[in-house]
């Protein structure tokens, strides 16, 4: 795996110092009350595990997975609910737990169907943000840290389904995704 990247962007510790300072910020934001944190399949499941950890105070968590059609490293923009949350969420706070906002589709997808069903509120925990890219205005109200425009993989982000189990964040080779 290591031979397919260019360069490690985020180690394994600045990520934990990233994921700390996310969760302290949440525990503050919503003392008082019980957020759900919704992950969404399966990009955000290793920050999910992590920063469901930093949140000091009482929360639940759902799971929501989605898909969308396009090349392999972009949204196509057409996406489709592939597992809905378990429970009812009329009058919850919650926080939609990403791995990376790119061009927006996704989220704004899944913010107008959670909408719909009358949460007290909608926030995004966004691990990655990608704002050169964005198509579709979506605001992440928690973001770790701002990318350029380049593919990265580790810690659950994936090409092709690979590189998730990357404990870090690397920058993979343009040759891999441009074939
Ligand atoms: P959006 O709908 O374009 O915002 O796409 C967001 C989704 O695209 C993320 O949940 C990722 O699955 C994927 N994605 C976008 N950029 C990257 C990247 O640099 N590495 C891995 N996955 C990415
Ligand atoms: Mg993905």
């Amino acid at each position: 795996m290591l031979k397919d990247l260019e360069t490690v962007y985020y180690s394994a510790e600045q990520l934990q110092e990233i994921v700390q300072g996310l969760g302290r910020r949440i525990s503050e934001d919503y003392a008082g009350k019980t957020p759900i944190l919704v992950s969404i399949l399966k990009g955000s499941v290793v920050f999910m595990a992590d920063l469901m950890r930093a949140v000091t105070i009482p929360c639940e968590i759902d799971f929501m997975a989605v898909s969308s059609y396009g090349s392999k490293a972009e949204t196509s923009g057409v996406v489709k609910l592939e597992k809905d949350l378990d429970r009812k969420i009329e009058g919850r706070h919650l926080i939609i737990v990403e791995d990376i906002l790119d061009s927006g589709m996704t989220l704004s997808y899944i913010i107008q169907l959670l909408e719909a069903r009358h949460p007290a509120s909608v926030r995004i925990c966004t691990l990655f943000d990608k704002p050169a890219r964005r198509q579709v205005p979506v605001h992440a109200a928690y973001a770790g840290a701002e990318v350029p425009d380049e593919f990265i993989v580790g810690y659950g982000l994936d090409y092709n389904e690979q590189y998730r189990n990357l404990p870090f964040i690397g920058v993979l080779k343009r040759e891999i995704y441009n074939g």
